[in-house]
């Protein structure tokens, strides 16, 4: 099935955080439907600077369009933050394996950490979750917090500084709704490493099933290059491209 695409800038709006933007391009009408948590692989058409793609979620998919929430982080996501309206990029995609999707009646928590919405964003938006907890630094990157809210009645905030929510980590709320709860086994995450090492100590032998969405460099993004292995706990590796994103967290080796 052909993956690869060209397609064409709608909009690319800043955020009002510093550094993040979002890209909504058109979609092309053999590209299959992306499932939430899976990626494409983007980069400037017929350019060597980058020469490779850069990995970035599904954020939403709509009505012919498909949006990127990006953070710039080096050069490749730099040169995305300048394109405007009528420019081409590149797409390959949809890649990975995405959020497994469940039944109405077996929702799960959903928990996130910063970016980690980019991930989970469309999950949440389409079928909303039994409770949500979302972390980050600082109030002004909890980013769409106003449009989650609205498909989420069980919403849990925390930042780092206080600054909106309960001060602290995430996931000592986290901890403390389980322990009152004894119904939702199940658990969809996206954050950074640490927070899923955390969690793999602290829920260790709770019987949570917890599935997460992994991150790597990644270089063909489509399983040819080895290029973002993680190792997991039957001592083999993973592709994080192709096996992945979306992992059990059991599986994931932190050793
Ligand atoms: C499956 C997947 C989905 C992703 N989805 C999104 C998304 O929706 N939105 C988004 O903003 N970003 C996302 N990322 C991260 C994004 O791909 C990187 O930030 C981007 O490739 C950096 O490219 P660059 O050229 O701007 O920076 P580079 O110049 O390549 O790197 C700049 C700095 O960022 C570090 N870095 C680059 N990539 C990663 C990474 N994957 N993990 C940790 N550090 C890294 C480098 O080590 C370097 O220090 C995703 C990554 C993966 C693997
Ligand atoms: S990026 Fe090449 S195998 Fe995953």
């Amino acid at each position: 099935m052909n993956r690869s695409f060209i397609s064409v800038v709608i909009t690319n709006q800043p955020l009002a955080v510093s550094g993040y933007f979002t890209l909504t391009v058109s979609v092309d009408s053999n590209m299959p439907i992306p499932m939430p948590g899976q990626f494409c692989m983007i980069k400037i058409p017929y350019s060597l600077d980058p020469i490779l793609g850069r990995p970035l979620c599904v954020f939403d998919f709509e009505q012919g369009l498909m949006t990127f929430l990006v953070r710039i982080m080096g050069r490749g996501t730099a040169l995305l933050s300048k394109l405007t309206a009528g420019d081409k990029v590149s797409i390959l995609g949809p890649l990975g394996n995405g959020f497994p999707i469940v039944k109405n009646s077996q929702l799960p928590i959903i928990v996130v950490g910063g970016m980690g919405i980019a991930s989970l964003y469309m999950f949440i938006k389409k079928y909303g979750a039994s409770a949500l907890f979302y972390g980050a630094k600082t109030a002004s990157e909890l980013i769409f917090l106003d449009d989650i809210k609205k498909n989420c009645d069980n919403l849990f905030i925390s930042t780092d500084d206080g600054s909106a929510g309960v001060k602290g980590g995430i996931l000592d709320s986290l901890e403390r709704y389980i322990a009152a709860i004894n119904s939702n086994r199940l658990i969809y995450c996206c954050g950074p490493h640490g927070m899923y090492k955390a969690m793999a100590e602290r829920f260790d032998r709770t019987g949570l099933d917890i599935t997460v969405s992994l991150e790597e460099r990644m270089a063909c993004g489509i399983g040819g290059c080895l290029g973002c292995v993680t190792k997991t706990n039957s001592n083999t590796y993973s592709r994080v491209c192709k096996e992945g994103p979306v992992f059990k967290l059991n599986s994931i080796s932190f050793g």
